[in-house]
């Protein structure tokens, strides 16, 4: 291939309640990234209602596809392919951007990858570091995952450890709920906790015999209790619960118990594996406690250490577009039978 051609492939992506469309070049340059979020639909039941999203990518996608096209200052000719988060996800919300990719790439002739969310979200970092490439360990925490996998080559992946329970995101967005303080909880938390003292109460840091998988929910349960516990004391004493929590050492005490946990997981992967390059990946990886302390721990222990910008960790489709660029390279397209799928194995994905 010449070095100077550009391969432009338009990335789709619906998994959760973001519809999103992007234009990328060579899975590292991004000529668009057009993102509508409908978590405003949400906050009022504390978490993503699955039909209202689905409705809405329905709704919304079409305009998302013209901006995409329109920023990006391409015509269709020059889009070298059509790729797609195929899964994991909602898989009524994955269908709307199946779909769509489907008939795009049926009536402009376009070949169509199929893309596993993970391997998008490990690709986002592809966009930021152009010196970026496998191997590398990566540590993926989102709102469903938390996983450590070795990145072999860009489409061979080994799962070092992953979640037995809950997501950090999860636990981000459950708690914040249980504060009243609204919907995604995980960026409410990280204000917050700028303010707080991290050591209110102590937490769990579970860990299992002879792996590195994580373990969320002991923690979320341990917090939740003393959340519990503040409020029945507030019954008794007549006063609103409010009056008696600390918002700010809350969400630090049981923010920095999960970043530990994520960073202690994270070192013994390093540890097993060998490997010193370490890239973060997800919406948790937005966190800035969490980006501060990995920094610091990355210079201590000599590891190179890769973070995605802000706008990439939160679920996007220039990653998927990245990471298709690398599947247009490897692998065979699609073909029209292409499916969704709620759970999807990034081994064999
Ligand atoms: O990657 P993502 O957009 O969706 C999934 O694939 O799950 O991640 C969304 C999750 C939510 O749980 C949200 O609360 C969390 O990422 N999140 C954060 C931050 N920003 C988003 N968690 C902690 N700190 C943040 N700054
Ligand atoms: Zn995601």
């Amino acid at each position: 291939m010449n070095n100077l051609q550009k391969i432009y492939i338009l990335g789709i992506e619906s998994s959760c309640d973001e519809t999103a469309a992007a234009v990328v070049a060579n899975g590292r340059t991004v000529f668009s990234s057009v993102i509508f979020s409908s978590a405003e639909l949400h906050k009022i039941y504390g978490g993503v209602v699955p039909e209202i999203a689905s409705r809405k990518h329905v709704e919304v996608l079409p305009y998302v596809l013209d901006q995409a096209i329109t920023k990006s200052d391409i015509t269709r000719d020059q889009i070298a392919a059509i790729a797609v988060t195929k899964g994991p996800g909602l898989v009524g919300s994955l269908l709307v951007g199946v779909s769509a990719a489907k008939t795009l790439a049926l009536i402009w002739q376009k070949p169509l990858y199929g893309i596993h969310h993970l391997a998008g979200h490990i690709a986002s970092n592809y966009l930021t570091y152009p010196e970026l490439e496998p191997p590398f360990l990566s540590l993926i925490i989102s709102g469903a995952h938390s996983h450590i996998v070795l990145v072999k080559s860009y489409s061979k992946f080994e799962i070092i450890a992953r979640t037995r329970d809950d997501a950090p995101g999860e636990v981000f967005d459950k708690i914040a709920r249980e504060l009243n303080l609204g919907y995604p909880g995980g960026p409410i938390i990280d204000t917050l906790a700028k303010q707080g003292k991290n050591d209110l109460f102590d937490l769990p840091q579970p860990r299992f015999e002879n792996s590195l998988d994580f373990s969320f929910s002991g923690l979320k349960t341990a917090t939740l209790n003393k959340l519990n516990q503040i409020k029945q004391k507030a019954v008794l004493l007549n006063q609103p619960w409010q009056d008696l929590i600390n918002n700010a050492d809350f969400a630090a005490t049981f923010q920095s118990a999960i970043i530990k946990n994520l960073l202690n997981h994270t070192l013994d992967a390093i540890t097993l594996t060998g490997q010193n390059k370490l890239v973060l990946a997800g919406g948790v990886a937005a966190n800035s406690e969490l980006r501060s302390q990995f920094q610091k721990t990355a210079e201590q222990h000599k590891i190179k250490l890769y973070l995605p910008e802000l706008q990439y960790c939160t679920d996007n489709a220039a990653m998927i577009a990245a990471q298709g660029y690398y599947a247009y390279q490897e692998q065979s397209p699609e073909t029209l039978a292409l499916n969704a799928y709620a759970m999807l194995d990034l081994e064999n994905a």
